[in-house]
């Protein structure tokens, strides 16, 4: 009697923050069940997310691109097609199920004091890289305790996934002609998967690395 308790008094928060946001029960709903389909938003729309976002969008995912100057994003918005949009971060982080930070490193701190809550239950896939000479004394506090590890405990209501840190922007463009391989670590199994599926669509080869 109790999960069924549990389930339906989940689907009516689920359908209350539809009705008082505007966001659709079914960006709402958990964002690693295999049947969801995929929203993603992008923070940071430079050289990494600019690029996964385009491909994402032209493979006919839903993107949401994003930055602190949301009207300087017209260019990637044409060049990524009808499946995208661009807005605020949050939002971005209201629109999908899937995010992607692609920031500076210095500037996850920030994010996650402010769109924490907002980001809760959601996937995150972090492709940041953190260097001492750009984000200063951040950089080797993450660095000690392992990039991965440190960015997973800043947002820990989500499913963190960590991917897309190794390869240079460039070779995602094109999938490196179907042979650059993405390396993936994850806190469950679950958005692990969606990160698989998302490496592929965008024509690279995933692969599993460790649980965080
Ligand atoms: N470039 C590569 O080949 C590569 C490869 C692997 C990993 N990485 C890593 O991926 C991350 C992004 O690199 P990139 O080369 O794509 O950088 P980039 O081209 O400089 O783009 C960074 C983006 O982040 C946005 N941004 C900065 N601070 C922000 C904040 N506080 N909130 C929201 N958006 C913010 C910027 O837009 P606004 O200034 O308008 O907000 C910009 O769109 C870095 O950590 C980098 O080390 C890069």
């Amino acid at each position: 009697m109790q999960p069924r308790f549990q389930l339906s008094r989940r689907a009516l928060v689920l359908g209350a923050v539809a009705v008082t946001t505007g966001i659709s029960i079914r960006t709402a709903m958990a964002a690693d069940d295999p049947t969801t389909p995929r929203h993603i938003g992008i923070i940071g729309a430079g050289q990494v997310g600019g690029t996964l976002g385009r491909l994402w969008a032209r493979a006919g995912y839903p993107v949401m691109f994003s930055s602190r100057h949301p009207d300087q994003l017209q260019i990637t918005l044409a060049e990524a097609g009808p499946n995208a949009h661009a807005g605020s971060v949050a939002q971005a982080i209201a629109f999908a199920n899937v995010i992607v930070l692609a920031v500076p490193y210095k500037a996850e701190p920030e994010i996650a004091a402010q769109y924490g809550a907002a980001l809760s239950g959601k996937i995150l896939i972090d492709a940041d890289n953190a260097y001492a000479f750009r984000d200063g004394a951040l950089a080797n506090e993450a660095h000690a305790e392992g990039v991965a590890r440190y960015s997973a405990h800043l947002f820990p209501q989500t499913h963190f996934v960590r991917a897309f840190n190794s390869v240079n922007a460039s070779s995602l463009a094109n999938g490196g002609g179907g042979n650059t391989q993405i390396l993936y670590s994850y806190t469950d199994n679950a958005a692990g998967d969606v990160a698989s599926e998302l490496i592929k669509a965008t024509g690279s080869v995933p692969v599993r690395g460790h649980e965080l």
